[in-house]
């Protein structure tokens, strides 16, 4: 059962403190109860505990948090003595379904303890004034039914740039931001195709008097940064959560969707990454989220700027065979990539995505790229870059673009490698072969040759044997080993294949 609205801030102020009643000493006595939360825990943000005692005798309630809006709870027992409350909340991304909470009475006011997800609580509350529970009060705002989105024609191919979170998680700024656009046009990754320069979750700050949201102190001025990216040849990406909150705690969009394009599309945003984090309590089933997205989608193609649009909802609910219709142009397969081998390996090889549902306007997007932050070897990194390509994937870089060596160069610039994952038919890889820890991918390209992958994901070096059936020929006309930047001799028929390493071939042939 749901309680809001049988608080009204009258009978609270009657009940809990009109009448002067300090609840302390007994704070169950009272059928109705309020509490605030002066130094709530950051996650999920508990600011108030609501309860009052149905005619059965048991208490009934909700705790308010910046993150999920109301956390109801039912059958809430007190103890014998009369000093505490327990219940149990709906719990998420766990294998617990509810988890236990308790009230216990204490000097002033209440302490709360229990847990969702990842976390555990514990926090001392006091007396709610009426007019605190007023403002503290949670709005849920529903969702518009569904309304497919016609394709927009953007990201015919996989989009490239480079995003601010692999690297710098929410410690970025507006510096931070300009010195990545001037690197990438200086490394000359921007020539070579990479164009978003994308900030990620950590530039919010809080919402003006008109709703609007500000950019936090770090980013003074959103418009000017944008005015800067693009002066050099670049596109600005932004971030947002259909939920209250962003994963990192800053503020989401939720009930001020439609404001929030139009704003970003008045700073001249060029792309908006959305990730469900805190929205994941209010949308849990494949309706609710699906229409969260499309309303986005629509609120940004009303903005009237061509914005691409990110879907981060970690693969849930089949993303793939909707992600096009809520207008989204690329939508993670997973939840997030490391900087490891196991990490990215799982990712690549494994959970990249439907091949079907990719191709010109929709992309599986395997998240983005760790190449240049260090965890790998040159051949791991190869091996991340070539599982991409293959993919179709988004190449979005995620390293201090201004560290980027020459051999990282070389892995992210590779010509050859770049135009097989923005090939013009966009069609996703298949593995031929996979299991005995060698796997051969095949992708057609738009002119008739075939890229062929060979991975390793053994820890020994392998010889891989390969024949021009395997890539759908009767023959090879010509065989370039990519990587190896050299044409290979005919009658080529095997390779050695460094251990966690790839080699890239394109054939041509009949
Ligand atoms: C989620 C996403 C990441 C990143 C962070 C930011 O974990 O999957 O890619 O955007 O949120 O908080």
């Amino acid at each position: 059962m749901r309680i809001a609205g049988l608080f009204s801030a009258v009978a609270l102020g009657a009940l809990a403190l009109g009448a002067g009643q300090p609840q302390g000493a007994a704070p169950f006595q009272a059928k109705t109860l309020a509490f605030v939360f002066d130094h709530a825990d950051h996650y999920p943000g508990v600011r108030m505990l609501e309860a009052s005692r149905g005619a059965d005798g048991h208490f009934h309630g909700q705790m308010t948090s910046d993150w999920y809006g109301t956390i109801p709870f039912d059958d809430a027992t007190l103890s014998a003595d009369g000093k505490t409350l327990s219940f149990e909340t709906r719990n998420i991304n766990a294998k617990e379904k509810t988890r236990p909470w308790t009230v216990t009475a204490s000097a002033g006011g209440i302490l709360l303890t229990g847990g969702i997800w990842h976390s555990n609580l514990h926090q001392q509350g006091r007396p709610a004034a009426a007019a605190e529970v007023k403002r503290l009060a949670f709005h849920p705002v529903p969702l518009p039914p569904f309304q497919a989105l016609a394709p927009d024609g953007q990201a015919r191919t996989p989009p490239m740039g480079w995003s601010s979170w692999n690297k710098f998680a929410d410690h970025i700024d507006d510096k931070t931001i300009r010195a990545m656009a001037d690197a990438m046009v200086s490394t000359g990754l921007r020539d070579a195709g990479y164009v978003y320069i994308n900030i990620d979750d950590g530039w919010q700050g809080t919402r003006g008097p008109d709703g609007s949201i500000r950019p936090n102190a770090r980013f003074p001025d959103m418009k000017a940064l944008a005015d800067y990216v693009h002066a050099r040849g670049l596109k600005l990406g932004l971030y947002s959560s259909p939920g209250p909150r962003t994963c990192a705690g800053y503020e989401g969009s939720y009930g001020h969707v439609e404001q929030d394009a139009r704003t970003f599309a008045a700073w001249g945003i060029d792309y908006l990454k959305y990730d469900l984090c805190s929205g994941e309590w209010f949308y849990d089933n494949r309706d609710t989220v699906v229409r969260s997205y499309a309303q986005m989608g629509a609120a940004m193609r009303a903005a009237g700027r061509s914005m691409i649009f990110s879907l981060c909802e970690y693969g849930r609910f089949d993303v793939g065979s909707w992600g096009r219709s809520v207008g989204g142009h690329l939508w993670r397969t997973t939840g997030d990539i490391t900087d490891k081998y196991e990490d990215m390996a799982r990712i690549g090889f494994d959970h990249n995505g439907r091949p079907g549902d990719a191709g010109p306007g929709g992309w599986n997007d395997p998240d983005m790229l760790e190449v240049g932050n260090g965890g790998m070897s040159d051949d791991e990194y190869r091996t991340h870059m070539t599982l991409w390509a293959m993919s179709a994937a988004p190449l979005l870089m995620g390293h201090d673009l201004r560290l980027t060596s020459e051999a990282i160069k070389r892995i992210l610039t590779n010509r050859e490698v770049i135009a097989i994952d923005q090939d013009a038919r966009g069609i996703q890889a298949q593995a031929l072969r996979k299991g005995d820890g060698t796997e051969i991918w095949i992708k057609p390209l738009a002119d008739g040759r075939r890229a062929i992958a060979l991975f390793n994901r053994g820890t020994s070096a392998a010889t891989m044997r390969f024949s021009p059936e395997d890539a759908g020929l009767s023959r090879f006309a010509s065989l370039r080993d990519v990587w190896g930047a050299r044409a290979l001799p005919e009658g080529t028929a095997e390779m050695p294949v460094p251990a966690r390493g790839t080699v890239l071939l394109i054939a041509s042939g009949a």
